[in-house]
């Protein structure tokens, strides 16, 4: 099938009470370990690239990727997604350039400058037959050059966002509940806690609407511990507990976004690799092996933490 928007999948997703995941793509390898999962599993699936992902691998090449893959696993249903897009600008080229949803992401402004320009990029996005995601609430980390430290996050004002979604049209709403981007989303020692009143608040005030999460990688601690003990330096590396996610998948958010535990799948993978081989320098030796961990970690993902395999 072609790709298609997330429309459909949100809505079932929604009265189905699990998630869509929202994986971010680099790399053919990375493409494909996504994919198969999501075919073996018959999992929905939405694939999404950010401004920095267009800068790296292009986005013709990131484009044709996800088209062969559309031809490898006909029977998913995928959708083509821009990933924290900065402005009306980057939004406008990917709804022309094949994108079926893109996000623009003006949670940095002023509310009202926020619903402006995302009400601009819902106009162009559903003339073309595009949806958009928002953003209200800031979340800590990093994306792109973009550096937020946790003092200048927010949390979403569930008070605000009746208007912000009936002013901007928008299609998903992607709210800050205390996920934040990056490996290191809280400090060692706490206790990791999302924010469910606001959530439930939030979802209250816009019934049957389709929430978004952010900044939603475990950062499992096997791969974390293999990277430190294959001459990696990631300590204190922690992600969101994984039955916080599905919690929060069981209610109203329809979308988990997850970037970070991709990244440490395939680097735990290829620094065991060297370690064990170190005579290899042929990219497939240890590419084959980074594209199978990809796979392993998002069938987990589906399965245990989305709750979306056997929903096609
Ligand atoms: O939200 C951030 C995503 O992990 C994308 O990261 O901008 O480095 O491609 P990136
Ligand atoms: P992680 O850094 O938690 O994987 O979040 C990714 C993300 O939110 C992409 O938009
Ligand atoms: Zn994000």
């Amino acid at each position: 099938m072609p790709l298609v928007t997330s429309t459909e999948m949100f809505k079932k997703a929604y009265e189905g009470g699990y998630a869509i995941g929202a994986f971010n793509v680099n790399n053919m390898e990375i493409v494909q370990g996504i994919t198969e999962a999501a075919r073996d599993l018959d999992a929905p699936l939405i694939l999404q690239v950010s401004k920095g992902a267009r800068a790296y691998a292009n986005h013709t090449y990131l484009i044709k990727l996800v088209e062969a893959a559309v031809i490898e696993c006909p029977n998913v249903p995928i959708v083509l997604h821009l990933d924290h897009g900065p402005d009306f600008e980057t939004c406008k080229s990917c709804i022309d350039g094949g994108f079926t949803s893109v996000m623009i992401d003006a949670s940095g402004k002023p509310f009202d400058e926020n619903i402006e320009i995302t009400r601009k990029v819902v106009e162009y996005a559903h003339d073309h037959g595009v949806v958009v995601e928002a953003e209200l609430g800031t979340l800590a980390g990093i994306e792109d050059e973009v550096n937020v430290s946790a003092e200048e996050s927010s949390y979403t004002r569930p008070e605000e966002v009746e208007e912000f979604v009936s002013r901007t049209g928008c299609d998903s709403l992607a709210i800050a509940i205390g996920t934040s981007h990056g490996a290191f989303k809280f400090k060692p020692g706490t206790k990791p806690q999302l924010r469910f009143d606001v959530l439930e608040e939030v979802s209250r005030r816009l019934p049957g609407f389709p929430i978004v999460l952010h900044g939603s990688s475990s950062v499992p601690q096997e791969f974390v511990e293999k990277i430190n003990k294959f001459g990696g330096n990631m300590p204190g590396a922690i992600g969101v507990p994984e039955d916080q996610l599905r919690h929060a998948a069981e209610l109203s958010v329809c979308k988990i976004n997850i970037d970070s535990d991709l990244r440490l799948a395939m680097t735990a993978c290829i620094r065991e690799h060297f370690a064990q081989n170190p005579g290899d320098f042929d990219p497939r030796q240890y590419l084959k092996p980074a594209r199978q961990a990809i796979k392993d970690m998002v069938s987990h993902k589906l399965i245990h933490v989305l709750g979306c395999d056997h929903k096609i």
